[in-house]
């Protein structure tokens, strides 16, 4: 048992409400719930928030050419990404939105509380506007010739030909990718968080250079982020958060017609979406988010997104009077088949089409962990890999070690088990579960660290092990005999406590299968927990089906036909 109990506020980025969520957003929110679900089993409380990232130009597009408000839009997309998340068995506490009286209270208070500390400056730029459309374009909503190499059909922001980065400005011959017409430059207000600020950079230094707060990898990042120039200026330039209309969002107090940047109402999405649990359940949403909180507050996301979670995010929060993230934990990104997801592949699998392929989502929850070790390397779905690995792992050496035994348990000893072979005194089945037992604080420690990598080969070694006492001691054999009766009895009785605790080990991976070993194969009217890895309360064994299936090269061949370039465009 873990000698404190721990408070755990975990949370996964919050995915856009315009697109499907696929097999590289799973990566974030398996590796997530598996985490959760980790810290639940040890006995801690953990309040796992996401929700649908809802503003933004792109959203209010995409409503635009479907002729629905974006409203309707982002509800629709809602209830689909609750049902993917489900499929995957990502238990949320909570899954909410950013279009949230919440969130727009909790926006435009860390607003105030930034303008009262001084850190908003209003100044004026000019940027590129679409004059058929009557608005101003986004970067990506903006094409033409790189200004340095001449490729054509580029985006406003670089080119995808020579690398260069530039402002839309430069662009030569642009045209807007809303209308087709040619964009004019326009001069309007916007609302600046003043990073350059020195209480910012001084905040920032201690938050992120504390020790643990972030991976190596991200800490260096942020060494290169931080600091100042050769002129003695801040790195930090001053953040652009404000947008003019027309924009779906959250319009900026005393400020009409400018609205919060999407990026600046997104990661307040995670306390909305915690003050909501908190009315919900009871809670006190002052404990979890004020400057003395306790409360491990840990943020799961993507490489891509770094940079809003360990500069603007934590300043956001320090200088609005919250308390600041305890971790921010990044991942790397999914390639399939060593490849970037492609559609013309079918490599860009949705979570829909892999639940609706009939594909158990248990295996891909298992092969994710096996592959996620806690750094920022990219993982690759390799799909011969995975049929190899769900096959000998998961059938071949769990689900194998219950069915090889339980039938004789049901057969010849009316499904009866024997205690724990350790209080018989010292024998090989009572250095077997010893074996288990004590390989118990490493797995946890891996789990801890989020090195499910390592967790999947502990357990593995011990698979490996308990088929080992099967093999040698020959149960079948046994079964010929006579007078072998007690010891076969305690050699079934050794290897389902072991399956048992096996079982636990793999639970925060495998929920449904471990809930189904619990009470189809056990009968157990209680949930195992971690503490029962010392003496699984076992009583007997039932009739089950099959625990899980075998994958065959077919489903995975139908599975890539079904997203074969079947995703509809979005715009630009
Ligand atoms: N809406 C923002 C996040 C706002 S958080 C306050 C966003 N959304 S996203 O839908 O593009 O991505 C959601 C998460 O999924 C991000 O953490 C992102 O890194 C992750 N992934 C998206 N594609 C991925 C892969 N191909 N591989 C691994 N993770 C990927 O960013
Ligand atoms: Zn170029």
């Amino acid at each position: 048992m873990p000698s404190s109990n721990r408070r755990l506020f975990v949370t996964s980025a919050l995915p856009y409400a315009n697109g499907e969520i696929h097999l590289g957003h799973l990566v974030e929110y398996i590796q997530t719930d598996v985490f959760a679900r980790f810290q639940r089993l040890r006995g801690h409380q953990v309040v796992y928030i996401c929700a649908d990232d809802t503003h933004g130009t792109p959203i209010m597009l995409r409503a635009q050419a479907e002729g629905i408000s974006p409203e309707t839009l982002i509800d629709r997309v809602w209830q689909a990404h609750t049902k993917d998340f489900a499929g995957f068995g990502v238990a949320f506490d909570l899954y909410y939105s950013t279009h949230s009286p919440e969130n727009r209270s909790l926006a435009e208070g860390i607003y105030l509380a930034l303008r009262e500390k001084g850190l908003i400056e209003i100044k004026t730029i000019a940027q590129m506007y679409d004059p058929v459309k009557s608005m101003f374009l986004p970067d990506r909503f903006i094409k033409g010739d790189c200004p340095k190499c001449g490729a054509k059909d580029q985006y406003g922001d670089s080119c995808e030909v020579c690398g260069a980065t530039y402002a839309p400005t430069d662009l030569l011959n642009p045209i807007s990718a809303v209308s087709g017409a040619k964009p004019e430059t326009r001069e309007s207000e916007h609302h600046f968080f003043r990073l350059s600020d020195p209480r910012c950079e001084s905040f920032l230094q201690d938050w992120a250079l504390d020790s643990g707060r972030l991976q190596p990898e991200a800490a260096n990042k942020l060494r290169e982020w931080l600091g100042v120039d050769e002129d003695g200026r801040s790195r930090l330039g001053d953040w652009d958060i404000s947008r003019d209309a027309p924009y779906f969002g959250f319009e900026i107090p005393g400020a009409p017609g400018k609205y919060f940047y999407v990026w600046l109402d997104a990661p307040i999405g995670y306390y909305a979406g915690l003050q909501k649990w908190c009315e919900i359940n009871g809670e006190s949403f002052e404990e979890f988010t004020g400057p003395d909180s306790t409360v491990e507050q840990i943020h799961f996301i993507g490489k891509d997104i770094l940079y809003f979670h360990t500069l603007f995010w934590p300043a956001m929060l320090h200088f609005g009077g919250f308390r600041s993230p305890s971790r921010v934990y990044a991942h790397g990104f999914l390639t399939v088949d060593g490849a970037k997801m492609s559609k013309s592949r079918g490599t860009f699998i949705t979570a829909r089409s892999y639940l609706d392929q009939g594909l158990n989502p248990e295996w891909l929850r298992y092969y994710f962990a096996g592959k996620l070790n806690g750094t920022m390397e990219d993982l690759d779905l390799n799909l011969n890999d995975f049929i190899a690995r769900v096959n000998s792992d998961l059938v071949g050496k769990y689900v194998n070690i219950a069915s090889r035994c339980a039938g004789f348990v049901r057969k010849r000893y009316q499904g009866q088990l024997l205690g724990d072979a350790r209080d018989e005194g010292p024998s090989v089945h009572a250095d077997l579960e010893t074996q288990l037992v004590d390989a118990a604080e490493a797995i946890a420690q891996a789990y801890d660290q989020r090195d499910t990598a390592r967790a999947v080969r502990e357990v593995g070694l011990l698979m490996d092990a308990v088929n080992g006492y099967v093999d040698l001691h020959k149960p079948w054999d046994l079964a010929k005999q006579e007078g072998t009766e007690a010891q076969l009895h305690r050699i079934l009785s050794t290897t389902l406590r072991c399956f048992a605790r096996l079982t636990i080990f793999l639970k925060p991976i495998l929920p449904t299968t471990a809930g189904r070993v619990e009470t189809e194969v056990f009968g157990l009217a209680s949930p195992l927990g971690w503490q029962d890895i010392q003496r699984p309360p076992l009583k007997g064994v039932g009739e089950f089906g099959h625990l899980l299936t075998r994958v065959d090269r077919e489903a995975i061949d139908r599975l890539l036909e079904a997203n074969r370039g079947s995703l509809q465009p979005t715009p630009a």
